[in-house]
């Protein structure tokens, strides 16, 4: 078990061929710790997909890295595990450097959305192949040094007699010790996985979901210092899915082994992730907790990925009435009589020193709490942050009409979609309890819950805190 560190890590790729991107990238990785001067393209038609890439990885810690499709999670995860090299910047497993360390030297397992089992060799041989190549079969120091003064004649002789009785039924066969300590690592890991009465079968013979265990008790027979896992639930059903991500998360809560796990799926990253690290662009977006990416997400971007269905955006003015009633005071003209005309009023008889969201749709009141975060804002043009979980129907009074133009009632909530009515482009989806009644093409008049909003600077869309 290790911490793992990625140290301003940049990688580039080139659009020739393959064998000179190859070239190139050594070249680059001369200059390691080095930032590449310009990032998108490079003289010599390269492409950086990874830029300025921090993130430190705790020991025993379920790190996920989260983002669209061709976002540079995998190019990340083969950096780490040795199969790309990288163009700029450090990665540390441990205290090491592991920048120049070849793949098999870095004690790690992957973990593929293909399995990336051989066909040829059963359940047991799968799981036995890495620890036959390897002398790390769970030994300790002081039996290592042992094996090692062995003389070479008795570990021939284990060989030669392995060899004559392979063909013999399994119970002939002559085990040698490490055969035999292998033996116990398997049959550990296959009752870990509750994959016992598979492992005399070949891959072809087992279900998605079996070969998907398989692959991961390859990786944990290893007891590797860190588990890179690529999707590894990608082609299993939904319900599998479900099963399979709360395996996961309780074996790698009972193994304490660092895990670096890269899914597009925001609910994996939310179920799994001790932490998430949202990736966009070759860029991390945010390092956090699930639910501090949840509720504080640090930009648009980040507010809109984590969270199903996605968050609602509007853009929206920002009127400061006591501000306001300042300069009127100067000028001696009302600046709110214009918005008056066009937005309808919901926000009954607010103070004098109202902060006031307005949209040809609606205008809102913002609970006082805002004031400060507001008052050193430049611009008065915000992007308002709704989820869809923070509507809700009310009697007395609502802050928003939509007309309805989809209905998802899923038994446990019912998704609305509907668009405003002024600004008619523009859809808004509420997650309203399930027993709403409302038809397609009525309209709905829906209340915000203020205490769970969100502003966005409309030009950078970082969020206002
Ligand atoms: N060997 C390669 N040569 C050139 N471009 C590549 C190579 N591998 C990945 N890329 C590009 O790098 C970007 C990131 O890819 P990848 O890390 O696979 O994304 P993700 O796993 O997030 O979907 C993509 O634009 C992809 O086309
Ligand atoms: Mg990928």
């Amino acid at each position: 078990m290790a911490r793992v560190i990625f140290e301003n890590v940049y990688k580039s790729f080139s659009h020739r061929s393959h064998s000179e991107s190859r070239s190139t990238l050594d070249k680059h990785s001369q200059g390691v710790g080095d930032k590449p001067s310009s990032f998108q393209k490079h003289q010599n038609n390269s492409v950086t997909v990874l830029r300025n890439i921090n993130l430190e990885v705790k020991d025993g810690e379920f790190m996920v890295l989260v983002g669209p499709y061709g976002c540079g999670k995998s190019t990340l995860l083969r950096l780490l595990g040795g199969l790309e090299n990288l163009s700029g910047g450090n990665i540390y497993i441990g205290d090491r450097i592991v920048n120049q360390i070849p793949p098999k030297a870095r004690d790690i397992a992957m973990v593929f959305q293909n399995y990336a089992l051989y066909p040829h060799l059963n359940v047991y041989d799968n799981i036995a192949f890495g620890l036959r190549r390897s002398d790390s079969v769970s030994r300790t120091d002081s039996q290592k040094v042992q094996d090692s003064k062995k003389n070479s004649t008795s570990n021939l002789l284990e060989s030669a007699l392995g060899g004559i009785t392979r063909s013999l039924p399994r119970k002939f066969r002559y085990l040698s010790s490490k055969e035999k300590a292998i033996r116990k690592q398997v049959r550990y890991v296959a009752s870990l996985l509750q994959i016992e009465s598979l492992l005399y079968r070949l891959p072809k013979e087992l279900s998605g979901g079996q070969k998907q265990r398989v692959a991961l008790g390859r990786a944990i027979a290893r007891n590797p210092q860190v588990f890179l896992m690529d999707e590894p639930l990608s082609n299993l059903d939904a319900k599998l899915r479900t099963e399979t991500r709360a395996q996961i998360v309780q074996l790698q809560k009972q193994l304490g082994i660092t895990t670096i796990y890269v899914t597009h799926d925001q609910t994996e990253a939310m179920t799994m992730g001790d932490r998430i690290a949202v990736m966009k662009g070759g860029e991390i977006q945010q390092i956090a907790s699930p639910l501090e990416i949840y509720n504080q997400p640090a930009n648009r971007f980040v507010a809109e990925f984590i969270g199903s269905p996605p968050m609602n955006f509007l853009p929206v003015e920002l009127i400061d009435q006591r501000s306001e009633q300042r300069e009127s005071a100067v000028l001696g003209v009302s600046p709110m009589s214009n918005f008056r005309k066009k937005a309808p009023s919901f926000d009954g008889g607010a103070c004098s020193d109202s902060l006031t969201l307005i949209h040809p749709d609606f205008r809102i009141t913002l609970p006082a709490s805002w004031r400060e975060i507001l008052q050193n804002q430049r611009h008065n043009k915000f992007l308002l942050g709704i989820r869809p979980q923070y509507f809700f129907v009310s009697a007395e009074s609502s802050d928003i009409s939509l007309k309805v133009n989809l209905v998802e009632a899923l038994g446990s909530e019912t998704y609305i979609r509907g668009t405003l009515f002024n600004d008619a482009n523009r859809s808004i989806t509420a997650s309203l309890p399930p027993d709403t009644r409302v038809a397609l093409g009525e309209s709905i008049n829906l209340s915000i819950n203020l205490g769970k909003i969100h502003l966005f600077d409309a030009d950078s869309q970082i969020r206002l805190s």
